[in-house]
């Protein structure tokens, strides 16, 4: 945060003032040029040009709701764009009826791509506005596909199997055909012909459109989609996960306990439960590089960090999440698939490292800062609960016993500690859904130990493995 001094602002300041607030006025000056051209096209076609202040306001609406990101407005006009030409090749056919248009499809890939219930409204609003504006269609042709538009989205939601995406389209036909009706209850052969039997045609078209079109968006908009999230836990089919199995699989092991946490938390909330799991499994890629330095890959060999300055272990384990986003790069993983690598442990302390480095330096000359990984802190809710799990993970995992109640001190311990250190500062996490994520992480964590204790093992003459240190760090938690 800049320091307020109270000094008037000197010449190199306000200059770098002028430029940021030149920088933040491009945006609406290019939006704003776009829509000017957009009407100055539409008017030279013969189409109504209220269509560029209806655009307008859709991305009023956006900034009002803080989700004015350049990035979004290029990807819904690009959806506008390519509506608007469909409907004008549409038109260059007089003897096509437009109620073949597949306007709901606009909506179910909005869906699908952005997860948004408001861009969805927004977009179902705008396609039905715009196609009956540019066909000359009556009132009823726009909220018949207003309504199915909406209908579209709320099927596609959430779906993660092609069952649900044809569902959606025969939803799609049914509840237009149900809109003619109700507008117009008498049914001849020649309504039937002319609009029944396109309107539920029309709901297939949806279907075909949103299934071929939407691996080639998701790449062009660099977002992902339950679909690709569930290509990417496969781990029979994805390298990374092949080779985590093989090379660290105390790492995949933890990875998975990890990702079991977060989506049961992330359901808990209302987050993204498949983004989460997902997210977990690939949060750890980095330690494939040395994986006999992690707590969870040292089975019966001694701990690798005994023979190393902490200044060295310390390289090792910020190492991790560096050669993870470079791995995760080169294996083209999407953007928020490599923000769960540096986010999962924000800018936390690597706690037993710096308490060495201490300890042998006698307090002289540490820095905490360089003990400290660089970040970014947790950006969203499901970056947040894989930390959150990953920390209380390792912080169960070294208790001696897994009663509920020394379940439960370790899982607040630990989340609080993350709190106080400000990690969670910047994901929207509300102070209730932190407390429904513990007791959520409490409760999986109990029915997974509670198996263990049960069975107590034959005393032998076997020794204890000494403890080495968990790359997470955190304070132990009983202390
Ligand atoms: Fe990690
Ligand atoms: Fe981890």
């Amino acid at each position: 945060m800049a320091k307020t001094t109270g000094n008037k602002p000197t010449a190199g300041g306000s200059l770098s003032d002028q430029k940021s607030e030149i920088r933040s006025m491009l945006p609406s000056v290019l939006g704003c040029t776009i829509l000017l051209l957009l009407g100055i096209v539409l008017g030279m076609c013969k189409y109504p040009v209220v269509i560029p202040v209806v655009l307008f306001f859709l991305g009023l609406h956006l900034w009002f709701f803080g989700k004015a990101k350049v990035r979004l407005f290029i990807n819904l006009g690009f959806l506008i764009a390519i509506l608007i030409f469909g409907v004008d090749v549409i038109n260059s056919y007089p003897h096509v009826t437009p109620l073949y248009i597949p306007v709901a499809s606009f909506t179910m890939l909005t869906m699908l791509l952005f997860n948004d219930l408001q861009l969805v409204f927004m977009m179902s609003f705008i396609a039905s506005t715009i196609a009956s504006l540019m066909t000359g269609s009556p009132i009823s042709f726009m909220l018949t596909f207003f309504l199915s538009g909406l209908t579209g989205a709320y099927a596609v939601r959430g779906a993660r199997t092609r069952g649900r995406l044809i569902t959606a389209g025969i939803y799609v036909g049914l509840i237009q055909v149900l809109c003619a009706l109700l507008l117009n209850p008498v049914v001849t052969p020649a309504t039937f012909e002319l609009v029944i039997k396109p309107l539920l045609i029309n709901g297939f078209i949806c279907f075909f459109i949103v299934v071929s079109t939407l691996k080639i968006f998701e790449t062009i908009f660099g977002e992902v989609t339950n679909f690709t999230l569930l290509e990417l836990a496969d781990a029979s089919s994805q390298p990374l996960l092949k080779r985590m199995i093989t090379e660290a699989p105390g790492t995949y092991h933890h990875s998975l306990i990890v990702s079991n946490l977060s989506e049961a938390a992330a359901e808990a909330i209302g987050a993204n439960s498949l983004l989460a799991r997902v997210g977990a499994y690939y949060h750890d890629i980095g330690k494939m590089v040395t994986p006999e330095y992690f707590t969870e890959n040292q089975l019966v060999s001694g701990n690798k960090h005994d023979d190393l300055e902490p200044s060295m272990s310390r390289l090792v384990i910020l190492n991790h999440v560096k050669e993870g986003i470079e791995l995760a790069r080169k294996h083209r993983l999407n953007q928020k698939i490599v923000d769960f690598i540096p986010q999962h442990h924000g800018t936390g302390l690597i706690f037993y490292f710096y308490q060495r480095a201490l300890e042998e330096a006698n307090g002289q000359g540490v820095e905490e800062e360089n003990y400290r990984y660089p970040g970014p802190r947790p950006q969203s809710r499901e970056t947040a609960i894989v930390m959150l799990a990953d920390s209380v993970e390792g912080a169960t995992r070294s208790l001696q016993e897994h009663s509920s109640s020394k379940i439960d001190d370790v899982v607040r311990k630990v989340i609080n500690n993350r709190f106080i250190d400000g990690q969670l500062d910047e994901c929207n996490l509300t102070l209730r859904e932190i407390e429904l994520i513990s007791s959520t992480f409490s409760r999986v964590l109990t029915v997974m130990y509670h198996g263990r204790v049960r069975y107590p093992e034959k005393k032998t003459n076997g020794h204890h493995n000494k403890k080495s240190p968990d790359e997470n760090s955190h304070p132990p938690a009983s202390s």
